[in-house]
């Protein structure tokens, strides 16, 4: 399809990216469907019901409207009657709201939480823009965080507001400008330094990482900061070639496959990395607490 649409190959977005397939919405679908159907499944995967969600956060960066937030329809659909936000740091976003949302319960004074990624990146991607077409997809994904077991160790959260530039929908236009070699760069160097920023706060290593989820970019992204940080290939997931880049929710979708193929047992350490728009980063080191 983007053969005929774009000048690339195949073999170019293969090589370059790693991404094989991408998933798009069907008109009727939006960012808050695709939000429900992953928070309805969180829900049943941890076994509580919806009027036990006590807090409500959704991240994304591709909201359906201005105004109200996506987290009202979701909050809707799924039948809460909690409170409910959106957390925006792009693809940082969903460790963004997981440490939002764990900082939060672990005062005592929420009980169990709701922390969903969800994007339609197909409504702001330039279908004739060769630099971004071949990477953004849509989906989501979702988990619950109980109160007491919330299984968060560390984080790190970090942010570069002078390079807002390099990945933006401007003000008044429709679609996403990036300076892709710019980005990819300086990727590279934030998901790693943000990593051992919370391996460190964590008092681990990288050596003690059992299973490492990073924002499914690039697959050359992904291999270069596994090489640096000394994280073999088989304790990283990536799932990019089915999906492409799905921003906020990149890594939720990667760590629900992660759990539903059995990768994730009682008390792995998991690292989560993210980085994208803004520029933000973020990580999260996490005692893995099985439903
Ligand atoms: N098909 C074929 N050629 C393409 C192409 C495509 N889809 N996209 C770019 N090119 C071309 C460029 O125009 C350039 O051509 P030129 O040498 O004639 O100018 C050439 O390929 C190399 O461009 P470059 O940007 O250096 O390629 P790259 O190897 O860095 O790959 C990206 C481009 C966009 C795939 C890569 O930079 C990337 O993934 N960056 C990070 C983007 C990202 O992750 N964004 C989201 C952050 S959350």
């Amino acid at each position: 399809d983007l053969e005929g649409r774009v000048d690339t190959s195949d073999a170019w977005i293969v090589e370059r990216t790693g991404i094989r397939e991408r998933r798009v919405v069907t008109s009727g679908e939006t960012t808050a469907s695709l939000a429900i159907a992953a928070g309805a499944a969180a829900i049943k995967a941890a076994g509580i019901t919806p009027d036990e969600v006590e807090l409500l956060v959704v991240a994304t960066c591709t909201a359906d409207q201005q105004l109200p937030a996506t987290s009202a329809a979701v909050q809707d659909g799924l039948g809460l009657s909690c409170g409910a936000l959106d957390v925006d740091a792009a693809c940082a976003g969903f460790v963004y709201a997981l440490v939002t949302a764990a900082a939060m319960v672990e005062t005592g004074r929420v009980g169990a939480a709701l922390v969903i990624g969800a994007e339609t990146l197909s409504r702001i991607t330039d279908p004739d823009d060769r630099g971004t077409v071949v990477l953004f997809g849509d989906g989501a994904g979702a988990c619950v965080l109980r109160p007491g077991r919330t299984g968060l160790l560390a984080f790190d959260l970090g942010c570069d507001g002078s390079l807002g530039g390099i990945l933006e929908v401007p003000v008044g236009e429709r679609y996403i400008r990036m300076e892709g070699s710019e980005v990819f760069r300086r990727a590279v160097r934030v998901v790693v330094a943000s990593a051992y920023a919370a391996l460190e706060r964590g008092g681990l290593g990288p050596g003690d990482v059992d299973v490492f989820i990073p924002h499914q970019a690039n697959a050359r992204i992904v291999s270069a900061a596994c090489d640096r940080l000394g994280i073999p290939r088989d304790r990283t997931v990536m799932n990019l070639d089915r999906y492409g880049n799905t921003s906020a929710a990149s890594i939720p979708i990667a760590l629900a496959e992660a759990c539903e193929a059995g990768r994730l047992r009682e008390g792995d350490v998991v690292l989560l990395s993210g980085f994208g728009a803004g520029m933000t980063w973020a990580s999260a080191l996490l005692r893995w607490e099985a439903a």
